[in-house]
């Protein structure tokens, strides 16, 4: 059955390809997006973007008139760790502040289902492998602390109003649209594998790898890495799953890759050299995040459908050699 859905930030990266698997499968999508970080280009045909902020009451106003919606998919944030680490407050003002907006205005609007981005950064440095939902939460940055907080938020929403809400903890999201429609175009990027395929394409300059002391068999930092139409589908999956209950999952494929192994993976694919450069570790990275996804899958029947690193850099690949500019 076709049904209506909010995304904010819904021009970004991973919710941009949340927006194309709702158009494909017949959804209709309004999204709410500043384009501070997100692309015009990235919100295919079919969806309706309203520019704005999410905690904006005339942005929301102009959103929930579009309305009733089935649902509220929630990924507009300051996402990077590391920024976090260095300016906080916007990450507590606007991810807390403004999903507080959004979240009383879906509420006066009827919504009752809920899907929030959140991350394996809740986590921190856990020394058991894999994280499971039953992980103890310790968050490792003003991020995680304030996907923290939106996720208490949610849960007394839940008590108060009868929300049901799905609290999704992303691993390492990666790839681009196997149709290659959309791909991943952060300014600043700082992430792994992007900069590692613009550095073997002689794009930037050689790629700094961030630590090569840490407890691991290689001495480099171990992530999941999750295709980003994967993390598409989980977000249908877990809309399904709230209609009993209220849920958190951990979202990765359940393998862990070096910062080596992705380099390697990355020149098998390209068949160029990536030039690298052994530098100091990154403040704040822990050495290992590898997710248990053994719950949404054992509770709806989601998989991954790329479960190789190989297989999801290839989409990356594609897109760049594609939009060796981005969205530009
Ligand atoms: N790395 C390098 N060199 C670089 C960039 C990254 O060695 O130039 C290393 C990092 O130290 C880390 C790994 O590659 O060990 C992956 O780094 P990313 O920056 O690609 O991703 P992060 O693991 O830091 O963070 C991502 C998301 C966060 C989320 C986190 C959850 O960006 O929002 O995954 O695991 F919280």
């Amino acid at each position: 059955m076709s049904g209506r859905f909010l995304v904010t930030g819904g021009a970004g990266y991973v919710g941009s390809h949340c927006v194309a698997t709702l158009l494909d499968r017949g959804h209709q999508v309004v999204v709410i997006d500043d384009l501070s970080r997100g692309h015009r280009e990235a919100v295919l045909e079919g969806a309706v973007l309203i520019e704005g902020r999410c905690g904006d009451p005339a942005t929301l106003a102009r959103a929930f008139a579009l309305g009733p919606f089935d649902a509220v998919l929630h990924f507009a944030a300051h996402s990077l760790v590391g920024e976090s680490m260095a300016e906080p407050f916007p990450y507590f003002r606007d991810n807390v502040g403004e999903g507080i907006a959004l979240l009383e205005a879906a509420l006066a609007a009827g919504v009752r289902r809920f899907v929030l981005s959140s991350t394996a950064n809740l986590f921190g440095a856990p020394a058991e492998m894999p994280i499971t939902e039953d992980t103890p939460l310790a968050p490792a940055s003003p991020y995680g602390e304030s996907k923290f907080f939106f996720e208490r938020i949610l849960a007394w929403a839940d008590r108060i109003f009868g929300l049901r809400y799905a609290t999704l903890r992303y691993f390492n999201a990666a790839g681009a649209d196997p149709a290659g429609r959309l791909g991943e175009d952060h300014d600043p990027e700082t992430h792994l594998i992007p900069l590692a395929l613009d550095a073997a394409l002689g794009r930037r300059p050689p790629l700094t790898i961030f630590g090569t002391d840490y407890p691991t068999p290689d001495g480099t930092c171990i992530r999941d890495y999750i295709h980003v139409s994967d993390l598409a589908t989980a977000h249908l999956a877990a809309l399904e799953a709230i209609a009993r209950g209220s849920r958190a999952y951990n979202l990765g494929t359940g393998h862990g890759y070096s910062v080596r192994e992705v380099i390697a993976a990355v020149e098998r694919v390209t068949g160029r050299r990536v030039p690298v450069i052994e530098g100091a570790r990154r403040a704040g990275d822990p050495p290992v995040l590898v997710a248990s996804s053994a719950r949404i899958q054992a509770e709806t029947g989601w998989q991954p459908r790329f479960t190789t690193l190989d297989e999801i850099i290839a989409t990356a690949h594609a897109w760049r050699l594609a939009h060796p500019d981005g969205y530009r």
